[in-house]
């Protein structure tokens, strides 16, 4: 039998690999559309290791209407896409808005555009936990309210949401799931992929495991004074294997139930402050963090974390693996990119 392809856009990136190789796992045929802005071509070697196939690759730049349209006319028997090519860096977000409306916004569109013009029918989109701002309740369920994005990157996922919502009235033919991920970590439990930051990491887990490393002399902590049960923002940590999973059932689902456009968070249901996470981490791998207190972010909201019920519900997912496991496998990634034993 023939294999369903899934075009993957961002695929080389930390989440699309991931989903590159749980997708070949599951009998998908990949093909893998990526500009190698944030990520480096022999990630598809380490997909093959894993998986024992390399992927289709096209480097292309998904604003791009010429390339784009090319690929997707050579592919219109593509199954899905999922849709991760983005830039998502917070603070640059704030200091090149322009560059980053461009590219989240003009590839979106351009794919949606093409996708209607084949005929491809499901869309897997990533948006974030970041669409909830500081909501009034926790946890945060689907229904809860959205909040004015408080950075340019953030405003990138609210309104791809909306061109989505837009694009599905018009044309029903067309489903889409929207994958709110709250907070991935870790890597493959192989090794061989994860996440590769480019300079000094904004996030906490790659600062963590860098600290850990002696690339980063120390690891400052933003804030102990926050309304949290310890003083530490609160955040919901996922296995990023937990939310490669999340796009198959997200792909399965809508080529069984044709669903038109839905959305869901991907948390654990467990919020976990920076403190306990560095303790976990320290515990699981035996390893000590150098770290200080230093001044809040701005930005950061004290808390945020999720319940995932509605994608156990109807997708049939759930956050498995364990929290120990993660770490071990955030740890023993960067062992393997520093050369440490
Ligand atoms: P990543 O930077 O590792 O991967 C993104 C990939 O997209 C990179 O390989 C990059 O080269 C590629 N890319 C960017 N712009 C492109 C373009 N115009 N054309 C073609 N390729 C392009 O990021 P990630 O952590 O894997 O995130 C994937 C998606 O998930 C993004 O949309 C991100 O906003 C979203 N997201 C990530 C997190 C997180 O914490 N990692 C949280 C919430 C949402
Ligand atoms: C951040 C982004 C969010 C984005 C997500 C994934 C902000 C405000 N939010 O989420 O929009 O979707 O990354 O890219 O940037 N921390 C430290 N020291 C550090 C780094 C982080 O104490 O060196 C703390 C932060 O204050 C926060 C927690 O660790 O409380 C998690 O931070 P981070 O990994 O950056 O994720 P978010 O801020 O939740």
């Amino acid at each position: 039998m023939q294999k369903s392809k899934i075009i993957i856009t961002g695929g080389c990136g930390y989440i699309g690999s991931h989903t590159a190789v749980a997708l070949q796992q599951s009998g998908f045929k990949v093909l893998i559309i990526d500009n190698l802005s944030n990520s480096q071509e022999n990630v598809l070697d380490k997909i093959a290791d894993i998986t024992g196939i390399k992927p289709d690759f096209e480097k292309a730049d998904c604003t791009n209407p010429i390339s784009i349209k090319d690929i997707f006319s050579k592919n219109n028997d593509a199954v899905g896409v999922i849709h991760f090519a983005a830039l998502k860096a917070v603070g640059e977000s704030v200091a090149h808005p322009i560059m980053y409306y461009k590219n989240n916004l003009n590839s979106l569109m351009n794919i949606l555009e093409n996708m209607v013009e084949f005929n491809i029918p499901n869309l897997v989109f990533s948006s974030s936990a970041c669409v909830y701002g500081e909501p009034e309740k926790l946890p945060v369920t689907e229904q809860t309210p959205l909040q004015p994005a408080t950075s340019p990157y953030g405003a990138t996922k609210v309104m791809g949401e909306t061109i989505i919502k837009d694009t599905v009235r018009a044309h029903p033919e067309l489903n889409a799931i929207q994958l709110r991920y709250f907070n991935p970590i870790g890597a493959h439990p192989s090794g061989k992929i994860g996440e590769l930051p480019n300079g000094v990491p904004n996030n906490l887990m790659p600062y963590i495991t860098q600290t850990a490393a002696g690339i980063r002399e120390r690891l400052s902590i933003f804030g102990n004074d926050y309304p949290t049960h310890d003083g530490y923002c609160v955040r919901d940590y996922i296995d990023v294997n937990d939310i490669a999973d999340a796009h198959i059932d997200a792909i399965q689902y809508m080529i069984k139930n044709n669903p038109g456009i839905e959305t869901f968070n991907l948390g654990t249901g467990r919020g976990l402050s920076v403190m306990e996470l560095i303790k976990a981490f320290e515990s699981a791998n035996n390893i000590k963090i150098n770290y200080t207190i230093a001044e809040r972010r701005p930005g950061d909201v004290p808390e945020l974390w999720a319940i995932s019920d509605l994608a156990n519900q109807k997708l049939g997912w759930a956050a498995k693996r364990s929290l120990e496991d993660t770490l071990k496998s955030a740890w023993q990634w960067q062992k393997n990119v520093s050369g440490l034993k």
